[in-house]
Protein backbone atom coordinates (compact mmCIF):
# COMPACT_ATOMS: atom_id res chain seq x y z
CA UNK A 1 0.00 0.00 0.00
CA UNK A 2 1.33 3.36 -0.79
CA UNK A 3 1.62 5.54 2.38
CA UNK A 4 0.31 8.95 3.21
CA UNK A 5 2.93 10.57 0.89
CA UNK A 6 0.86 8.64 -2.19
CA UNK A 7 3.79 5.92 -3.16
CA UNK A 8 5.87 3.33 -1.24
CA UNK A 9 9.46 2.15 -2.24
CA UNK A 10 11.18 -0.67 -0.81
CA UNK A 11 13.64 -2.99 -2.51
CA UNK A 12 11.09 -5.59 -3.18
CA UNK A 13 8.05 -3.37 -4.63
CA UNK A 14 7.43 0.49 -5.66
CA UNK A 15 4.41 1.56 -5.81
CA UNK A 16 2.21 4.66 -6.57
CA UNK A 17 3.88 7.95 -8.50
CA UNK A 18 7.52 8.48 -6.86
CA UNK A 19 8.33 11.42 -6.01
CA UNK A 20 12.09 11.63 -6.10
CA UNK A 21 12.56 14.88 -3.82
CA UNK A 22 10.47 13.38 -1.34
CA UNK A 23 11.96 9.90 -1.52
CA UNK A 24 15.71 12.02 -1.18
CA UNK A 25 14.50 13.63 2.51
CA UNK A 26 12.83 10.32 3.37
CA UNK A 27 15.91 8.07 2.30
CA UNK A 28 18.49 11.26 3.59
CA UNK A 29 20.54 10.81 0.32
CA UNK A 30 21.62 14.22 -1.15
CA UNK A 31 21.14 15.31 -4.65
CA UNK A 32 23.55 15.70 -8.01
CA UNK A 33 24.04 19.09 -7.98
CA UNK A 34 25.34 20.80 -11.25
CA UNK A 35 28.55 21.35 -8.91
CA UNK A 36 29.36 17.74 -8.36
CA UNK A 37 29.14 17.21 -11.92
CA UNK A 38 31.39 19.72 -12.97
CA UNK A 39 33.67 18.00 -10.66
CA UNK A 40 32.96 14.07 -12.04
CA UNK A 41 33.44 15.83 -15.25
CA UNK A 42 36.84 16.97 -14.73
CA UNK A 43 37.47 13.04 -14.47
CA UNK A 44 35.58 11.67 -17.23
CA UNK A 45 36.15 14.33 -19.81
CA UNK A 46 32.23 14.19 -21.07
CA UNK A 47 29.06 13.63 -18.77
CA UNK A 48 26.94 10.96 -19.58
CA UNK A 49 23.32 11.26 -20.53
CA UNK A 50 22.27 9.40 -17.60
CA UNK A 51 24.12 11.85 -15.52
CA UNK A 52 23.47 14.84 -17.58
CA UNK A 53 19.70 14.06 -17.70
CA UNK A 54 19.65 13.16 -13.86
CA UNK A 55 18.59 9.77 -14.23
CA UNK A 56 21.34 8.71 -11.80
CA UNK A 57 20.15 11.93 -9.42
CA UNK A 58 20.93 11.09 -5.91
CA UNK A 59 24.00 9.69 -4.27
CA UNK A 60 25.83 9.38 -0.67
CA UNK A 61 29.36 10.75 0.00
CA UNK A 62 30.61 11.06 -4.24
CA UNK A 63 32.02 14.07 -3.11
CA UNK A 64 33.98 12.22 -0.48
CA UNK A 65 34.66 9.23 -3.18
CA UNK A 66 36.51 12.26 -5.49
CA UNK A 67 38.19 13.18 -2.63
CA UNK A 68 40.29 9.68 -2.30
CA UNK A 69 40.53 9.21 -6.22
CA UNK A 70 42.26 12.39 -6.58
CA UNK A 71 44.42 11.75 -3.80
CA UNK A 72 45.47 8.20 -5.44
CA UNK A 73 43.32 5.92 -4.09
CA UNK A 74 41.46 4.09 -6.37
CA UNK A 75 37.31 2.56 -5.67
CA UNK A 76 35.81 -0.19 -6.78
CA UNK A 77 32.40 -0.73 -7.99
CA UNK A 78 29.59 -2.97 -6.87
CA UNK A 79 26.30 -3.56 -8.27
CA UNK A 80 24.07 -6.41 -8.75
CA UNK A 81 21.41 -8.22 -9.77
CA UNK A 82 18.34 -10.90 -8.08
CA UNK A 83 18.42 -13.22 -10.54
CA UNK A 84 14.03 -13.68 -10.73
CA UNK A 85 13.96 -13.19 -14.28
CA UNK A 86 14.74 -12.29 -18.02
CA UNK A 87 16.56 -8.91 -18.60
CA UNK A 88 14.94 -6.09 -20.01
CA UNK A 89 15.81 -3.01 -21.51
CA UNK A 90 15.55 -1.39 -18.38
CA UNK A 91 18.19 -3.38 -16.66
CA UNK A 92 20.63 -2.17 -18.90
CA UNK A 93 20.45 1.37 -18.12
CA UNK A 94 22.13 0.96 -14.73
CA UNK A 95 24.55 -1.40 -15.88
CA UNK A 96 25.76 0.55 -19.20
CA UNK A 97 25.83 3.39 -16.73
CA UNK A 98 28.15 1.30 -14.27
CA UNK A 99 30.57 0.03 -17.54
CA UNK A 100 31.16 3.73 -18.42
CA UNK A 101 32.44 4.51 -14.56
CA UNK A 102 34.35 1.39 -14.95
CA UNK A 103 36.16 2.61 -18.11
CA UNK A 104 35.86 6.30 -16.89
CA UNK A 105 37.56 5.66 -13.42
CA UNK A 106 39.92 2.51 -14.54
CA UNK A 107 38.05 0.47 -11.33
CA UNK A 108 37.05 -3.23 -10.87
CA UNK A 109 33.89 -4.36 -10.66
CA UNK A 110 32.20 -6.60 -8.11
CA UNK A 111 28.66 -7.76 -9.32
CA UNK A 112 26.56 -10.02 -6.94
CA UNK A 113 23.62 -12.33 -8.14
CA UNK A 114 21.43 -12.80 -4.91
CA UNK A 115 19.73 -16.31 -6.29
CA UNK A 116 19.29 -16.85 -2.47
CA UNK A 117 17.35 -13.56 -1.92
CA UNK A 118 15.04 -14.45 -5.06
CA UNK A 119 14.17 -17.83 -3.89
CA UNK A 120 13.36 -16.45 -0.64
CA UNK A 121 11.59 -14.08 -1.70
CA UNK A 122 9.31 -15.06 -3.55
CA UNK A 123 6.59 -18.25 -2.66
CA UNK A 124 6.66 -19.93 -5.41
CA UNK A 125 9.59 -20.07 -6.93
CA UNK A 126 11.91 -23.15 -7.35
CA UNK A 127 15.70 -23.51 -6.90
CA UNK A 128 15.87 -24.74 -10.40
CA UNK A 129 14.26 -22.17 -12.13
CA UNK A 130 16.35 -19.01 -10.35
CA UNK A 131 19.18 -20.77 -11.14
CA UNK A 132 18.08 -20.74 -14.92
CA UNK A 133 17.74 -17.25 -15.04
CA UNK A 134 21.34 -16.63 -13.24
CA UNK A 135 23.17 -17.81 -15.76
CA UNK A 136 20.79 -16.21 -18.31
CA UNK A 137 21.29 -13.34 -16.47
CA UNK A 138 25.15 -13.33 -16.64
CA UNK A 139 25.08 -13.61 -20.33
CA UNK A 140 23.42 -9.87 -19.97
CA UNK A 141 26.03 -8.86 -17.90
CA UNK A 142 29.04 -9.70 -19.89
CA UNK A 143 26.83 -8.79 -22.99
CA UNK A 144 26.84 -5.14 -21.67
CA UNK A 145 30.81 -5.04 -22.02
CA UNK A 146 32.58 -4.90 -18.68
CA UNK A 147 36.31 -5.57 -18.62
CA UNK A 148 36.62 -9.13 -18.12
CA UNK A 149 40.22 -8.55 -16.12
CA UNK A 150 38.36 -6.50 -13.65
CA UNK A 151 34.93 -7.49 -13.83
CA UNK A 152 34.55 -10.41 -11.33
CA UNK A 153 30.85 -11.98 -10.53
CA UNK A 154 29.53 -13.55 -7.40
CA UNK A 155 27.06 -16.11 -7.49
CA UNK A 156 25.56 -15.91 -3.74
CA UNK A 157 24.52 -20.04 -3.33
CA UNK A 158 28.21 -20.36 -5.33
CA UNK A 159 30.64 -17.87 -4.16
CA UNK A 160 29.20 -17.49 -0.33
CA UNK A 161 32.22 -18.79 1.18
CA UNK A 162 34.08 -15.52 0.11
CA UNK A 163 31.32 -13.42 2.02
CA UNK A 164 30.13 -16.04 4.87
CA UNK A 165 33.08 -14.38 7.04
CA UNK A 166 31.86 -10.81 6.54
CA UNK A 167 27.94 -11.48 6.01
CA UNK A 168 28.56 -12.72 10.26
CA UNK A 169 30.29 -9.92 10.79
CA UNK A 170 27.32 -7.88 9.87
CA UNK A 171 24.94 -9.67 10.83
CA UNK A 172 26.24 -9.64 14.56
CA UNK A 173 26.20 -6.04 14.88
CA UNK A 174 22.16 -5.21 13.27
CA UNK A 175 19.40 -6.35 15.36
CA UNK A 176 16.26 -7.49 14.39
CA UNK A 177 14.38 -4.48 15.33
CA UNK A 178 16.72 -2.58 12.64
CA UNK A 179 15.74 -4.81 9.81
CA UNK A 180 11.80 -4.66 11.13
CA UNK A 181 12.10 -0.78 10.82
CA UNK A 182 14.46 -0.54 7.61
CA UNK A 183 12.98 -3.43 5.33
CA UNK A 184 9.25 -3.46 6.99
CA UNK A 185 9.94 -7.05 7.50
CA UNK A 186 7.27 -8.93 10.27
CA UNK A 187 6.79 -11.73 12.29
CA UNK A 188 6.04 -14.04 9.49
CA UNK A 189 8.83 -12.89 7.50
CA UNK A 190 10.87 -15.92 7.06
CA UNK A 191 14.28 -16.09 8.47
CA UNK A 192 16.33 -16.67 5.65
CA UNK A 193 14.68 -13.34 4.50
CA UNK A 194 16.02 -11.36 7.70
CA UNK A 195 19.27 -12.48 7.83
CA UNK A 196 19.72 -11.62 4.12
CA UNK A 197 20.41 -7.92 4.18
CA UNK A 198 23.91 -8.83 5.85
CA UNK A 199 24.93 -11.32 2.43
CA UNK A 200 23.86 -7.91 0.27
CA UNK A 201 26.38 -5.77 2.61
CA UNK A 202 28.72 -8.31 2.32
CA UNK A 203 30.56 -7.36 -0.78
CA UNK A 204 30.74 -4.05 0.09
CA UNK A 205 33.73 -4.83 2.46
CA UNK A 206 35.27 -7.84 -0.03
CA UNK A 207 37.53 -4.89 -2.06
CA UNK A 208 39.01 -3.89 1.48
CA UNK A 209 39.83 -7.72 1.88
CA UNK A 210 40.73 -8.52 -1.53
CA UNK A 211 43.50 -5.32 -1.18
CA UNK A 212 44.43 -6.13 2.57
CA UNK A 213 43.15 -2.14 3.45
CA UNK A 214 40.58 -0.47 3.45
CA UNK A 215 39.10 0.49 -0.22
CA UNK A 216 36.77 2.93 -1.10
CA UNK A 217 33.58 1.14 -2.96
CA UNK A 218 31.11 3.06 -5.05
CA UNK A 219 27.65 1.10 -5.44
CA UNK A 220 25.40 2.43 -8.45
CA UNK A 221 22.10 0.78 -8.18
CA UNK A 222 18.41 2.42 -8.13
CA UNK A 223 17.22 3.84 -5.00
CA UNK A 224 15.14 1.31 -4.13
CA UNK A 225 18.20 -0.49 -2.72
CA UNK A 226 19.30 1.80 -0.28
CA UNK A 227 18.32 1.04 2.56
CA UNK A 228 20.62 -1.74 2.61
CA UNK A 229 23.74 0.55 2.09
CA UNK A 230 22.06 2.41 5.05
CA UNK A 231 22.79 -0.41 7.22
CA UNK A 232 25.93 -1.17 6.08
CA UNK A 233 27.11 2.44 6.47
CA UNK A 234 25.97 2.48 9.84
CA UNK A 235 28.50 -0.60 11.10
CA UNK A 236 31.37 -0.23 8.74
CA UNK A 237 33.74 2.04 10.05
CA UNK A 238 33.27 0.47 13.45
CA UNK A 239 34.26 -2.61 10.99
CA UNK A 240 37.30 -1.03 10.57
CA UNK A 241 35.93 -0.26 6.53
CA UNK A 242 35.29 2.82 4.76
CA UNK A 243 31.40 3.53 4.41
CA UNK A 244 29.87 2.71 0.87
CA UNK A 245 29.29 5.40 -1.38
CA UNK A 246 26.46 5.34 -3.57
CA UNK A 247 24.85 7.04 -6.91
CA UNK A 248 21.18 6.06 -7.09
CA UNK A 249 19.36 6.16 -10.13
CA UNK A 250 15.30 6.70 -10.68
CA UNK A 251 13.09 3.86 -11.65
CA UNK A 252 12.47 2.87 -15.43
CA UNK A 253 8.99 3.33 -16.58
CA UNK A 254 7.03 0.57 -18.46
CA UNK A 255 5.21 0.59 -21.58
CA UNK A 256 1.96 -0.02 -19.38
CA UNK A 257 0.78 3.35 -17.58
CA UNK A 258 2.78 4.38 -15.05
CA UNK A 259 5.14 2.08 -13.47
CA UNK A 260 8.37 0.36 -13.62
CA UNK A 261 9.25 -1.93 -16.51
CA UNK A 262 8.81 -5.17 -14.83
CA UNK A 263 9.66 -8.83 -15.88
CA UNK A 264 6.08 -10.27 -13.89
CA UNK A 265 4.29 -7.88 -16.95
CA UNK A 266 6.40 -9.21 -20.20
CA UNK A 267 3.52 -7.07 -22.44
CA UNK A 268 5.53 -3.91 -20.51
CA UNK A 269 8.96 -4.83 -20.89
CA UNK A 270 11.01 -5.27 -24.09
CA UNK A 271 13.88 -8.44 -22.92
CA UNK A 272 16.97 -8.61 -24.48
CA UNK A 273 15.80 -12.15 -26.12
CA UNK A 274 12.91 -10.41 -27.98
CA UNK A 275 12.84 -10.56 -31.74
CA UNK A 276 12.35 -7.84 -33.96
CA UNK A 277 8.42 -8.76 -34.42
CA UNK A 278 7.87 -8.47 -30.19
CA UNK A 279 9.69 -5.55 -30.23
CA UNK A 280 7.39 -3.99 -33.06
CA UNK A 281 4.59 -5.32 -31.08
CA UNK A 282 5.39 -4.15 -27.76
CA UNK A 283 6.27 -0.54 -28.51
CA UNK A 284 2.99 -0.55 -30.79
CA UNK A 285 0.87 -1.57 -27.89
CA UNK A 286 2.80 0.70 -25.29
CA UNK A 287 0.91 3.58 -23.32
CA UNK A 288 1.76 6.92 -24.61
CA UNK A 289 0.77 10.54 -23.15
CA UNK A 290 -1.25 10.57 -26.21
CA UNK A 291 -5.35 11.81 -26.72
CA UNK A 292 -7.47 9.86 -27.53
CA UNK A 293 -7.79 11.21 -31.38
CA UNK A 294 -5.73 12.36 -33.91
CA UNK A 295 -7.96 15.52 -33.85
CA UNK A 296 -8.11 15.98 -30.13
CA UNK A 297 -3.78 15.54 -30.33
CA UNK A 298 -3.58 18.50 -33.52
CA UNK A 299 -5.55 20.30 -31.22
CA UNK A 300 -4.50 19.77 -27.70
CA UNK A 301 -1.03 18.08 -28.49
CA UNK A 302 0.06 15.51 -25.79
CA UNK A 303 1.87 14.54 -22.61
CA UNK A 304 5.33 13.40 -22.77
CA UNK A 305 6.16 13.94 -18.66
CA UNK A 306 4.32 10.65 -18.60
CA UNK A 307 5.24 8.65 -21.63
CA UNK A 308 7.16 5.93 -21.95
CA UNK A 309 7.86 5.91 -25.46
CA UNK A 310 9.55 9.69 -25.29
CA UNK A 311 11.07 8.20 -22.10
CA UNK A 312 13.26 5.38 -23.66
CA UNK A 313 13.86 7.52 -26.73
CA UNK A 314 15.26 10.53 -24.83
CA UNK A 315 17.63 8.45 -22.53
CA UNK A 316 18.50 5.71 -24.91
CA UNK A 317 18.27 6.84 -28.29
CA UNK A 318 18.62 10.89 -28.76
CA UNK A 319 20.75 13.54 -28.45
CA UNK A 320 19.13 15.79 -25.07
CA UNK A 321 18.53 18.66 -27.96
CA UNK A 322 16.44 16.43 -30.46
CA UNK A 323 14.58 15.23 -27.33
CA UNK A 324 14.00 18.78 -26.15
CA UNK A 325 12.94 19.27 -30.02
CA UNK A 326 10.37 16.23 -29.64
CA UNK A 327 8.83 17.40 -26.48
CA UNK A 328 8.07 20.88 -27.75
CA UNK A 329 6.28 18.85 -30.97
CA UNK A 330 4.77 16.87 -28.86
CA UNK A 331 3.40 18.94 -26.29
CA UNK A 332 2.22 21.80 -29.74
CA UNK A 333 0.42 18.31 -31.43
CA UNK A 334 2.93 18.44 -34.29
CA UNK A 335 3.94 14.78 -33.47
CA UNK A 336 1.36 11.73 -33.34
CA UNK A 337 1.82 8.87 -30.94
CA UNK A 338 2.33 5.92 -34.09
CA UNK A 339 5.39 8.57 -35.23
CA UNK A 340 7.32 8.13 -31.98
CA UNK A 341 6.32 4.65 -31.77
CA UNK A 342 7.85 4.31 -34.78
CA UNK A 343 11.08 6.27 -33.91
CA UNK A 344 11.86 4.30 -30.98
CA UNK A 345 10.90 1.06 -32.74
CA UNK A 346 13.78 2.10 -35.70
CA UNK A 347 16.43 2.75 -32.95
CA UNK A 348 15.57 -0.24 -30.29
CA UNK A 349 15.18 -3.19 -33.20
CA UNK A 350 19.24 -2.96 -33.87
CA UNK A 351 20.21 -1.86 -30.85
CA UNK A 352 18.74 -5.72 -29.54
CA UNK A 353 20.24 -7.42 -32.60
CA UNK A 354 23.56 -5.93 -31.87
CA UNK A 355 23.06 -6.83 -28.21
CA UNK A 356 22.03 -10.21 -29.13
CA UNK A 357 25.63 -11.23 -30.52
CA UNK A 358 27.08 -9.90 -27.78
CA UNK A 359 25.43 -12.25 -25.79
CA UNK A 360 25.11 -14.80 -27.93
CA UNK A 361 29.48 -14.63 -27.39
CA UNK A 362 28.84 -14.60 -23.80
CA UNK A 363 28.15 -17.98 -23.55
CA UNK A 364 32.02 -18.71 -24.03
CA UNK A 365 33.00 -16.20 -21.33
CA UNK A 366 31.03 -17.03 -18.41
CA UNK A 367 33.91 -18.81 -16.49
CA UNK A 368 36.55 -15.83 -17.21
CA UNK A 369 33.96 -13.78 -15.27
CA UNK A 370 33.09 -15.71 -12.23
CA UNK A 371 34.66 -15.13 -8.89
CA UNK A 372 36.96 -17.87 -8.25
N1 LIG B 1 18.81 -6.98 -4.38
C1 LIG B 1 19.11 -6.63 -5.74
C2 LIG B 1 17.92 -6.99 -6.64
O1 LIG B 1 16.99 -7.58 -6.21
C3 LIG B 1 20.35 -7.30 -6.24
C4 LIG B 1 21.61 -6.69 -5.70
C5 LIG B 1 22.54 -7.30 -4.90
C6 LIG B 1 22.11 -5.38 -5.95
N2 LIG B 1 23.56 -6.47 -4.64
C7 LIG B 1 23.34 -5.28 -5.27
C8 LIG B 1 21.64 -4.31 -6.73
C9 LIG B 1 24.11 -4.12 -5.33
C10 LIG B 1 22.41 -3.16 -6.78
C11 LIG B 1 23.63 -3.07 -6.08
O2 LIG B 1 17.95 -6.70 -7.80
Amino acid sequence: MPDQDGFKVTPWTVEGEVDYNKLVQEFGTQLITDELLERIKKHTGDLHQFLRLKYFFSHRDLNWLLDRYENGEKFYLYTGRGPSGSIHFGHLMPWTFTKYIQDKFDSKLLFQLTDDEKFLYHDETSMDKISKYTYENILDIIAVGFNPKSTKILIDTKHIRHLYPIAIEIAKRVTYSTVKAVFGFHDSTNIGMISFPAVQASPCFLPSKIEGKPTPCLIPAAIDQDPYWRITRDIAEKMGYYKPVQIHSKFLPGLGTNGKMSSSQPETAIFTTDDPEQIQKKISNSFTGGQPTVALQRKLGANPDICPVFWYLRYMFESEKSSDERYIQCKSGGLLCHECKHDLIDATKPYMIEFQKKREKAKDQVNEFLFE
